[in-house]
């Protein structure tokens, strides 16, 4: 018996022990031949290795081949220049940065997180504004229409003894919703070993609050169609997101915690209030960004200074108002300050995330520095720093399967 790495296997191995997804689900059980499609199932889930029958030692467990040391120096002292409101002695920011400049040397590029302005505009030389969000609050801005199947779906995941068929029934009404929703469960996301084309196996095979979270955030991002102007893509906006929702996700499960589909929603919502700035306040944001350019600062930080609030605030103030479920307002509203948060793990849990995933450099919220980590939350998390390899690989494949959900590249 001997360690294989997944990118040595070939069909036919024989699995010496069981392999198991992150949650101790069964993927494939000792004794059985491995084929094609329990490769791809591995990658999708960022197994590392498996154990196969008849190979010595771990003679075929050699890693792949370095990248050119020149090249790693530079996405190094890059990476560096990213962290430096960051606590580098810190053991978890230690392991978030070996993966930031492992990902970053492996895309080949060190993709500027740019096309943000450097020059504050003239915008910034005035007063900070300290009642933003009595002003946001007041301005009747006319938000897009929030689909009543929302609200629906948000009383099943509220009520414990809602069942699979109500589920199915709310999801049923919407055409556009179905057809996404069994596109997403469909895709290698969640693995499944055959097409599933009806929302009521859907449901009964991933679970009512997995799906119908999914399906609140899915729907609520997919309201907002573009940002004006040249602040950042849309599409990057919808990556840094996902990405968010994923690693929270998979943080969740790590922590062996019931309600990761909430996590998802919530990485997926969590700068959804700089979405409104964006769209709505586009002045502001302009000279928050110019600003944070300019002197080298954390982005949300700059928006408190200048707003006397930051994005997580007017997230909140929305996801309230649209009586969303508490755990996904408060993780949402605390993703920076979760210390903040009367339950601070679902904060926390997002925080982290959202820190990997700037980091990592997946798409961007505006925000171009890796924001500081708090390093009472992350202890009160009890996670090992050594989770985030597996969570950076996981991610990555997850992400790749979810590429359905970005608008198009523009050239
Ligand atoms: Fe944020
Ligand atoms: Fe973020």
């Amino acid at each position: 018996m001997g360690t294989v790495r997944i990118k040595m296997l070939k069909p036919g191995m024989v699995l010496a022990d069981d392999v198991r997804d992150i949650r101790g689900r069964l993927l494939l059980a000792r004794g059985r031949s491995i084929g094609p499609e329990h490769i791809r199932i591995f990658k999708m889930w960022g197994i590392p290795q498996v154990e196969i029958m008849g190979v010595a030692g771990d003679a075929e467990a050699a890693p792949a081949p370095p990248p050119d040391p020149a090249w790693l120096a530079t996405v190094r002292k890059e990476t560096e220049r990213l962290f430096q409101h960051t606590q580098r002695e810190h053991p978890a920011v230690q392991e978030i940065f070996n993966q930031a400049v492992l990902h970053r040397a492996a895309q080949g590029s060190f993709p500027a997180q740019v096309n943000l302005p450097i020059e504050a505009p003239a915008a910034d030389r005035r007063e900070p504004d300290k009642d933003f969000l009595e002003k946001f609050m007041e301005k009747d801005i006319a938000l897009p229409e929030i689909p009543s199947i929302v609200y629906e779906l948000n009383e099943v995941i509220a009520n414990p003894l809602s069942s699979a068929d109500q589920m199915a029934q709310v999801i049923n009404k919407s055409p556009s919703l179905t057809s996404l929703l069994l596109k997403i469960v469909n895709s290698s996301f969640y693995g499944l070993p055959s097409r599933v084309d009806r929302v009521s196996l859907a449901v009964t095979l991933i679970g009512t609050r997995e799906l119908s979270a999914l399906a609140l955030g899915i729907n609520i991002i997919s309201m907002f169609q573009s940002i004006p102007g040249s602040l950042i893509t849309m599409r990057s906006f919808l990556q840094h997101s996902l990405a968010c929702g994923i690693v929270s996700r998979l943080l969740a499960a790590q922590k062996n915690m019931r309600q990761t589909e909430q996590m998802f929603t919530s990485g997926l919502l969590h700068d959804l209030g700089r979405l409104i700035l964006f769209i709505y306040f586009p002045q502001e944001a302009l000279g928050a960004l110019g600003h944070a350019g300019q002197h080298s600062a954390c982005l949300y930080q700059v928006e408190k200074k200048r707003l006397g609030c930051h994005h997580a605030h007017i997230g909140k103030y929305l996801l309230n108002r649209w009586r969303l479920p508490l755990i996904i307002e408060n993780a949402v509203c605390f993703h920076h300050d979760p210390e903040d948060a009367q339950d601070p793990v679902p904060a926390a849990i997002v925080h982290v995330a959202d820190i990997l995933v700037n980091a990592l450099g997946i798409g961007t919220s505006g925000e171009r520095l890796v924001p500081p980590l708090n390093a009472r939350v992350w202890d009160a998390l009890e996670l090992s720093p050594s989770c985030f390899e597996v969570v950076t690989h996981q991610a990555v494949n997850q992400l790749n399967t979810l590429e359905f959900l970005l608008p198009e590249q523009k050239p």
